[in-house]
């Protein structure tokens, strides 16, 4: 059993994956056997796509349309095409992992260099947008199933203001979108991706001011509920209302980043987090078999308990994932791959 295969009448299961946890062949033989989508977690952010030295040495020539390398990411890419992996992309407009001279005049790296105007900045925008879309369209057609077009666009009880928002306006989300599905393939799935997506603030800002007017032009297809959860927070009752709340505007729900913050290695601690997985895990699948969320993917945000930013995040040894630093199934592992079964049986 694996959890593809489990959960195979739901929806993909996905976990991210870093790079470099691939020289490790138990990393690759978990990926391949329990899942059927992957993230690149960091390696397809913009400061990883944008070519800084090319921008920096051609800054005229590039002034409206900046250079993007995928050399990097090939190897990868080859690897997913090899294995019948499907990839979520992640991410196109991010405030974060998004070099600050892309904003700038001359892509200058000072600091105090004078930001670009509107109408260049989206210019830039348009074209990262295609020529990403149009590089994986041509090189690796259908390897990508959903983009993550515009990450974490609200925090302190609004829109969050960054320099997206700055340069360009609030309305960069709509352009974001509208630049995406002009040059992704039918089929391909647009989301707008966020973190504590429960909060009742939150929801209701992604609601009217994110989802509403984004569907309201056919541009959306699903929402990305990034989902690092504590263990006592959210409420899962809190958590449920956003699915059902997102899932009932039509559109697709995503878990994309799922994981839950657990310092604690002890047995009682482990079995709590497997419970809480567990309840997680009935929820989604409930959701989708009745159909109030149309939820099409849950990807797991690391590989293994070693793997996983939570540790450098939260500056204490995490053990927040489904398997352990030696890639071993643990409790939680055992409640997910039994959920499908269960709620089978209701
Ligand atoms: C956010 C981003 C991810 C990643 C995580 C931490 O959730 O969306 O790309 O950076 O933070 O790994």
């Amino acid at each position: 059993m694996s959890l593809k295969k489990a959960y195979e009448p739901y929806f993909k299961m996905g976990a991210a994956v870093p790079f470099y946890a691939l020289k490790d062949q138990r990393a690759v033989e978990e990926l391949c056997s329990q899942y059927d989508s992957f993230t690149c977690e960091n390696e397809m952010k913009p400061m990883f796509l944008l070519d800084r030295e090319e921008n920096m040495r051609h800054p005229k020539e590039h002034d409206r349309s900046p250079a993007v390398r995928f050399d990097g990411i090939r190897g990868i890419l080859d690897f997913a095409q090899e294995h019948g992996l499907k990839m979520r992309g992640h991410t196109l407009v991010w405030h974060g992992q998004t070099p600050f001279w892309f904003f700038r005049e001359g892509y200058a790296d000072e600091k105090d260099a004078p930001l670009v105007d509107r109408e260049t900045m989206l210019a830039r925008m348009e074209s990262y947008i295609c020529s990403v879309l149009t590089f994986f369209e041509e090189e690796y057609p259908g390897l990508i199933y959903a983009w993550d077009v515009v990450n974490e666009a609200v925090n302190d009880g609004d829109l969050r203001q960054s320099l997206w928002t700055k340069v360009i306006g609030e309305d960069y989300i709509l352009h974001a979108f509208r630049f995406a599905r002009k040059y992704s393939k039918q089929g391909v799935g647009l989301f707008y991706n966020d973190y504590t997506t429960y909060e009742p603030w939150k929801r209701e800002i992604i609601c009217e001011k994110i989802l509403k007017p984004l569907q309201a032009e056919g541009l959306i297809d699903g929402m990305g509920m990034q989902s690092h959860l504590l263990m006592d927070e959210p409420a899962m009752e809190e958590y449920e209302k956003a699915l059902l709340t997102y899932g009932a505007l039509g559109l697709q729900v995503q878990v994309t980043e799922l994981d839950i913050h657990n310092a604690d290695p002890s047995e009682a601690s482990m079995e709590a987090l497997a419970a809480r997985y567990k309840e997680l895990f009935s929820i989604l699948v409930r959701a989708k078999k009745n159909g109030t969320a149309d939820i099409t993917n849950v990807t797991l945000w690391g590989l293994n308990d070693d793997l996983t930013w939570l540790t450098d995040f939260r500056k204490e040894k995490s053990y927040p994932l489904l398997f352990t630093g030696e890639f071993q199934p643990k409790k939680a592992y055992y409640e997910v791959l039994g959920v499908p079964e269960l709620i089978e049986k209701e």
